[in-house]
């Protein structure tokens, strides 16, 4: 990866992330693959939490949308229904002098940004990746790696309808894999070839559309300001009638301003009509009409929202990256700043650490109950190394909201533990039997 490119902080993003188990690059031992990327133990856990904050608004807690989960595999049919085999491309132009390949609408001159070459004219490059299924070769049928997680849905669009027993308006929301074959990929996760898609396509009647929009609009830009604390970060742009997709007849993307090249693209929210069912009903021969209470027919249209999970885990992490000056110096600190992730808590990773400041009995037994404890409700981690200043850093830096620490007073005195907050600092002494409670109340 380009980290040369990238500015300074994103420089200690990335390798913050790397260094704490958040993401690493895949296949790094046989030197990386290029724009592809694992997440580690804590990444995972982000991720998850992302995932989980998404499905819990968007499915859990309405009674008009309802998840899927649909292969990754399709033939090459419906992406010739979806059009994307004509029309998801992107413009290719290569340079004559060094043989690199750019997107053309992404450069800034007409000449080669890395050695000053002449580019050659731009053709058209589709994104969609295509493998083969079968095990005779030369035989093997052609299918693709879903480009986007939406035709999943639109292929089941009748039979959820109907095993659902749903009436319009109503949604269905699906988080997966989708693959695209990028000219550029590049900025750590923010461009990959494979990615993860947070999906829901809201099937309305075409006179509603207008309405359903706005208020789909509204609600993905609150999911991201629950999570955010740069407010001013976060803004709404609407595409031009010349860079909308075939598909989409509005389209408005939520960007964030990024430490790597200014405000970007994190999520869209498009009107694409009845493009999609029709295609669909042409090319497979279903109706996919539906028919309302007055027995009038048509086509449902489409209202989607569409959020990258790579990406929003990558605006939280931009967005939690805070750096001060040295606050938790108990041993003659050697650093000038600390990194404290400002994780909102239900994506920390680690939601609480326990820390015995001892590691000989009978401290280290009464920080392992607790930590067995509430690692049954929690995902917790247990540490009896380094200083108690040093432990508090270790889980700052990885966005760690509570810190609970057994000392000698617990055993002596009070049979209570000290709860330190990440972002206040302030430390609470809370009764061993009572952890669960005050947890219960602040996660
Ligand atoms: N179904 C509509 C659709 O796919 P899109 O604007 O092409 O629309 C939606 O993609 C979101 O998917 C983007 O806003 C971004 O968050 C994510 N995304 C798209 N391409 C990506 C890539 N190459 N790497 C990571 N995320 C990507």
């Amino acid at each position: 990866m380009a980290v040369k490119k990238q500015s300074d902080l994103m420089e200690k993003i990335v390798s913050l992330a790397k260094r704490r188990g958040f993401i690493f690059q895949s296949a790094e031992i046989y030197g990386g693959l290029r724009s592809c990327w694992d997440f580690g133990p804590l990444g995972v856990e982000l991720k998850n939490n992302v995932k989980k904050a998404w499905w819990k608004e968007m499915v859990q807690k309405r009674q008009d949308v309802v998840g899927l989960d649909s292969a990754i595999l399709s033939p090459k049919i419906v992406w010739e229904a979806s059009g994307h085999l004509e029309s998801f491309t992107d413009p290719l132009v290569e340079c004559k002098k060094c043989k690199k390949r750019f997107r053309e609408d992404q450069l800034e001159k007409k000449e080669c940004p890395e050695c000053k070459g002449e580019l050659s004219k731009a053709k058209q490059f589709n994104l969609l990746m295509k493998t083969n299924l079968g095990v005779i070769e030369g035989k093997q049928d052609e299918a693709y790696m879903r480009g986007e997680t939406c035709q999943g849905i639109y292929l089941n669009y009748l039979s959820v309808k109907d095993s659902m027993r749903k009436k319009i308006p109503f949604g269905i929301a699906q988080i997966g894999k989708a693959f695209r074959n990028e000219i550029t990929p590049g900025n750590f996760i923010f461009r990959t070839r494979e990615f993860e898609q947070m999906e829901m396509q809201y099937f309305v009647n075409p006179k509603d559309a207008g309405k359903y929009y706005n208020e789909w609009k509204e609600w993905t830009m609150n999911w991201y300001q629950k999570f955010i604390n740069h407010q001013d970060k976060i803004r709404w742009r609407q595409h031009k009638k010349d860079e909308l997709a075939h598909y989409a007849q509005e389209a408005w993307d939520i960007e964030y301003e990024t430490p790597f090249s200014g405000w970007n693209e994190f999520a869209g929210v498009h009107n694409r009509g009845g493009w999609d069912l029709s295609r669909h009903s042409k090319f497979s021969g279903q109706d996919m009409n539906y028919i309302d209470e007055n027995g009038k027919k048509f086509i449902p249209w489409v209202q989607e929202v569409s959020m990258g999970a790579d990406r929003a885990v990558l605006m939280f992490l931009m967005d939690a990256y805070t750096e001060v000056e040295t606050r938790s110096g108990d041993d003659k600190a050697k650093h000038e700043k600390e990194v404290i992730l400002k994780l909102h808590k239900d994506l920390a990773p680690i939601k609480m650490t326990i820390l015995p400041l001892s590691k000989k009995e009978p401290l280290q037994k009464i920080a392992q109950e607790i930590f067995t404890n509430l690692s049954s409700k929690y995902m917790c981690q247990y540490d009896e190394t380094g200083s108690i200043g040093k432990r508090y850093r270790r889980q700052d830096e990885i966005g760690t909201p509570y810190c609970v620490t057994v000392d000698f007073e617990t055993i002596e005195k009070d049979n209570s533990v000290t709860v330190r907050d990440r972002d206040t600092m302030k430390q609470e002494r809370v009764k061993i039997n009572e952890l669960e409670s005050y947890f219960l109340e602040r996660l």
